[in-house]
């Protein structure tokens, strides 16, 4: 059995930062579950592929070449790292994951990726549906206010500007229709450690992670 670790959560709670630091501190593999979405969201976007033409966005969900290369990302060869982290790449994942046969298609490739010596995986099912039986999940959360603001000063360091008040908008549209969609849901899964980050530093969160990840395995130095 391969160790699994959950982390689950809205757009901007720290989950992917609080994953990679996690996957580097124990040496292990890491799932960015959300950009497998965003590639097809991003993929249909480019063929003019709509969110009502089911079979297609399937076909390149099942189709679509990926290349993971350190922090960069390749969509049959080109490379999309920075193109997939746009709002509007975030908003289109949003809707084709609301789509229970895209998120079938995806499914057992995101299974694939639980690799010795463990793996970290984040997105927002990835405890509660596609690795149930994960040894340590964890579900971590903020304000849209808190979620919105980190957001903001991320796109500022990189230049970018956004008002914030379209930022909370878009975070609270992007919160309704990943918690309100029938299949696979945002939830807390079962057992899961409950991480309110609002007020909490990086290393305050990544260490109440720590806490539950050496009790679960007791003999990891971590
Ligand atoms: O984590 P993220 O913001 O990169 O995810 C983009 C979108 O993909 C998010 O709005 C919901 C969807 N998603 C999902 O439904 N299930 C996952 N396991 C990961 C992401």
């Amino acid at each position: 059995m391969i160790p699994i670790i959950t982390i689950d959560g809205p757009s901007g709670s720290g989950k992917g930062t609080i994953a990679s630091l996690l996957a580097e501190r124990l040496g292990w593999e890491v799932l960015d579950s959300g950009a497998l979405y965003r590639l097809v969201g991003y993929a249909a976007g480019k063929s003019g592929i709509g969110f009502d033409q089911v079979d297609n966005l399937c076909e390149i969900a099942r189709n679509m070449h990926v290349m993971f290369k350190g922090d960069q990302l390749f969509l049959d060869g080109e490379e999309v790292s920075r193109s997939i982290r746009t709002e509007v790449a975030g908003n289109a994942a949003s809707k084709v994951a609301a789509i229970p046969e895209v998120r079938a298609a995806l499914l057992e490739w995101q299974r694939s990726f639980a690799r010795e010596p463990g793996l970290v995986a984040d997105g927002r099912d990835m405890g509660s549906v596609v690795f149930p039986d994960a040894d340590v999940k964890v579900f971590l959360t903020a304000s849209a206010e808190e979620r919105a603001n980190r957001r903001h000063n991320q796109l500022k360091e990189k230049g970018i500007s956004v008002s914030l008040r379209d930022l909370v908008r878009d975070i609270r549209e992007r919160d309704e229709r990943d918690q309100n969609r029938d299949v696979a849901p945002l939830i807390a899964p079962v057992a899961a450690l409950e991480v309110e980050s609002t007020s909490l530093s990086i290393d305050e969160v990544l260490e109440q992670v720590l806490g539950k990840v050496r009790t679960a395995f007791p003999d990891l130095c971590v």
